[in-house]
């Protein structure tokens, strides 16, 4: 449900952001995929996007953020091996070509309780993805690329003021939870 436009609201999402030597990684193959099409993304706004609730009134956000508190997820290695490009969206991107079922799980959850705070669900298929340039028309791998592992051990929400000052972290949990069948 669209917040009402009197009411004032933040443009958040929920991500995986990652630490200092994974967003190294990345940058560099932003810098690769950034010279042959479109324009890269800057190092530190460099993330995964796990669930999208946008513009999100403050009550809607507060429950999200209990929510999310309450979330309990295993942590879990993420190999980044895959390039690929969204033709509409024109972005060039790197990600998992086998996500790894607790970050299925983790988007699942976090769906869930978007729906359960009043916010509209995503439908679409998750395709997990780290947005390396936009604009681009292709996206063509690194020849010298290694596959980036990411130890993924907590996830957070985002504001994305939208006025070029970059993204804010607001908050971040840990992924804790036992295995449980989930890896
Ligand atoms: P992208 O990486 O595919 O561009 C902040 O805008 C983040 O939220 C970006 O990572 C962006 O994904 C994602 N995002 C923006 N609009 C979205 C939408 N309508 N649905 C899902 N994700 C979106």
């Amino acid at each position: 449900m669209a917040a009402p436009a009197t009411e004032s609201t933040q443009r958040l999402f929920f991500a995986l952001w990652p630490d200092g030597g994974v967003r190294d990684r990345l940058d560099a193959a932003a810098a690769v995929v950034g010279r042959d099409s479109g324009r890269r993304v800057a190092r530190d706004n460099l993330h995964l996007t796990l669930i999208f609730p946008g513009q999100t009134p403050a009550g809607r956000r507060d429950c999200l953020i209990r929510a999310a508190a309450a979330i309990c997820c295993p942590a879990f290695e993420l190999r980044l091996d895959r390039f690929g490009h969204f033709r509409r969206a024109r972005i060039a991107w790197l990600g998992p070509a086998e996500p790894p079922p607790a970050l299925l799980e983790l988007h699942r959850r976090l769906n869930a309780a978007l729906a359960d705070c009043g916010g509209e669900p995503e439908t679409r298929p998750f395709a997990p993805h780290v947005t390396l340039a936009r604009k681009a028309v292709r996206c063509r791998a690194p020849a010298d690329f290694a596959p980036i592992d990411w130890a993924v051990r907590d996830f957070c929400l985002v504001e994305s003021p939208g006025d070029g000052s970059g993204y804010r972290v607001l908050a971040t949990w840990p992924l804790t939870a036992a295995a449980d069948g989930v890896s």
